[in-house]
């Protein structure tokens, strides 16, 4: 197991991308915190229509520790509590994965102020605040490790005026954060996912879902374990010499563009 008695955090871990990798951790041993606003995993409408059982029954029915801890990562407030009841939950906390992000649809014109805040908010900001207050746990751990879940859309136009410039931001964030917290021994790499088969997909039309398909060099959509065994990967001693990258797990989106 590579990550036995790890004690980790992932937001957004009720559904998608989180769910797959609040999995594999658990296949490989770690405590898991499961932090989302809603423990009842997302159904969408092309993919996961079918998933009910919540995220920590699935981890406890693999045999690992899970907790179920509410917070919309956007409240700092709200962030701050569950990091303290993990630590006092689990005695510590190794490993932060920052994952739950939303996306809203719209160029600039139809995205109104308050919705390009709200994306922000979320996948940028609540990035920032959940790391800030993560680090003084981490400098304790002798495993200190953190995880961005940014986008390939981190690389290119298209994807919306807030959803690719907070997911870019996040990219070049993790090499500053990298320069600052090295020194402790702790860790901080991003991973870049292309098309995951989630809910998140359901804004696109079937014309969209199929044109990303024949662009993704592999020939299929990833899965939320695709993303999970990559985390496994930045959570392991095998990248302990591995901090400031960023990782695409796209299925070769991105070598197409
Ligand atoms: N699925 C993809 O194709 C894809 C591609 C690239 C990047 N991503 C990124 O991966 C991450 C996960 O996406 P997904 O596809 O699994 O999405 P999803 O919509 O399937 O799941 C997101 C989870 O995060 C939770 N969440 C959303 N906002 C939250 C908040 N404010 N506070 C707490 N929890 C919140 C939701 O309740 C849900 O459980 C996101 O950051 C997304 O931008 C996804």
């Amino acid at each position: 197991m590579l990550l036995k008695d790890r004690i980790c955090i992932v937001t957004g871990g009720s559904s998608g991308i989180g769910r797959g990798i609040a999995l594999e951790f658990a296949r490989e041993g770690a405590r898991v915190a499961v932090v989302d606003r809603q423990e009842t995993p997302l159904r969408g409408k092309y993919h996961e229509t079918e998933t009910t059982t919540p995220t920590v029954s699935e981890i406890e029915k693999l045999g690992a520790d899970g907790l179920f801890l509410h917070a919309d990562v956007a409240d700092e407030a709200q962030v701050a509590h569950v990091i303290q009841q993990t630590v006092e939950h689990f005695g510590g906390l190794d490993v932060l994965v920052n994952n739950a992000g939303i996306h809203i649809p719209g160029g600039a014109q139809e995205l109104s102020i308050a919705e390009w805040d709200r994306v922000v908010g979320i996948n940028l900001r609540g990035v920032f605040v959940a790391t800030k207050l993560a680090i003084p746990h981490l400098k304790q751990s002798k495993y200190g490790r953190i995880i961005q879940i940014a986008s390939v859309h981190a690389y290119g136009g298209g994807a919306g005026p807030a959803y690719a410039p907070a997911k870019a931001a996040v990219v070049n964030m993790v090499r500053d954060t990298a320069l600052e917290i090295g020194q402790f021994g702790i860790t901080v790499n991003a991973i870049c996912p292309g098309y995951i088969e989630t809910a998140i997909q359901d804004y696109l039309t079937p014309e969209q879902v199929e044109e990303a398909l024949e662009k993704t060099a592999l020939s299929r959509f990833g899965l939320p374990r695709d993303i999970g065994r990559a985390a496994v990967f930045f959570a392991s001693d095998d990248a302990e010499w591995v901090t400031g990258a960023s990782l695409l797990v796209d299925g070769g989106f991105a070598a197409g563009v």
